[in-house]
């Protein structure tokens, strides 16, 4: 797991139809695009759309270690995470899954096609790269996307962190960046950033909030879509 300012940033994974969700996406209109998913942890994303032959490269500051190593700290923080989870499920919304132990074994799951998928690509198709410079020329792709990353840290990753890492993905886009979700880690209210970032960046970028068919924190059923100008 890496560490954050103040806590740790856990290597996890959710799946491609949690993305389907959370970004509001329809498979059909990823085909012929370029799609970055940044920082992609343990998802299934990337993974689903290779196995289809879509045009997905997945970056994290973790990527980079053997597969070895990587499952370890898959299992590691996911369990880890897991027993923080137990004393939660009041704070999630059950739409998704059908119940915790539905949970485990669907993000079991997910962690293992990522391992499958990280053995054949690693090199390739999931970068070591950390916020706030990715190393790809501009407009390397089409869509990037950004889970868990942004915003639910802002305890320890600062207003600068997310300003610089929003203008970098905006850089190498060709169109569009969408971060999910846009509520804070502890909290029920969206990032005290958002309305500074909007301002700072609003010359460069069009910024609107859309709900998506997805929550699982009750609340976080909002995604942040932005528009290069
Ligand atoms: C909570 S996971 C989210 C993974 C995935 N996007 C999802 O929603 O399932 C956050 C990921 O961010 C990665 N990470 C933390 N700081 C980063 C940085 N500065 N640049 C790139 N990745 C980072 C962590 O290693 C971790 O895999």
């Amino acid at each position: 797991m890496h560490k954050g300012k103040n806590g740790k940033i856990w290597f996890l994974g959710r799946s491609y139809q949690e993305y389907v969700k959370m970004f509001s996406l329809k498979e059909e209109e990823l085909r012929d695009i370029r799609i970055l998913d940044c920082a992609a942890g343990a998802s299934s994303f990337t993974p689903h759309l290779l196995k289809k032959g879509y045009d997905s490269t997945a970056v994290d500051i973790l990527y980079g270690k053997s597969v070895e190593e990587t499952k370890q700290q898959c299992v590691n923080d996911f369990h880890t995470l897991m027993k923080m989870h137990a004393g939660l499920t009041h704070k999630v919304d059950w739409s998704f899954f059908q119940d915790p132990e539905d949970m485990v074994q669907q993000r079991i799951s997910v962690y293992e096609e990522f391992l499958d998928s990280y053995a054949q690509y690693k090199d390739e198709r999931y970068i070591k790269a950390a916020l706030p410079e990715l190393p790809f020329g501009d407009n390397s792709f089409d869509l990037v996307l950004s889970s868990h990353l942004l915003f639910i840290y802002e305890d320890r990753l600062g207003y600068d962190f997310h300003r610089d890492s929003i203008l970098e993905m905006l850089r190498i886009t060709s169109s569009e960046v969408r971060i999910y979700p846009i509520l804070k880690l502890h909290g029920e209210s969206e990032s005290s950033f958002l309305p500074s970032l909007m301002d700072e960046l609003g010359d460069k970028a069009d910024f609107n909030m859309e709900k998506v068919d997805y929550q699982f924190r009750r609340g976080s059923d909002e995604m942040l879509k932005i528009n290069k100008k």
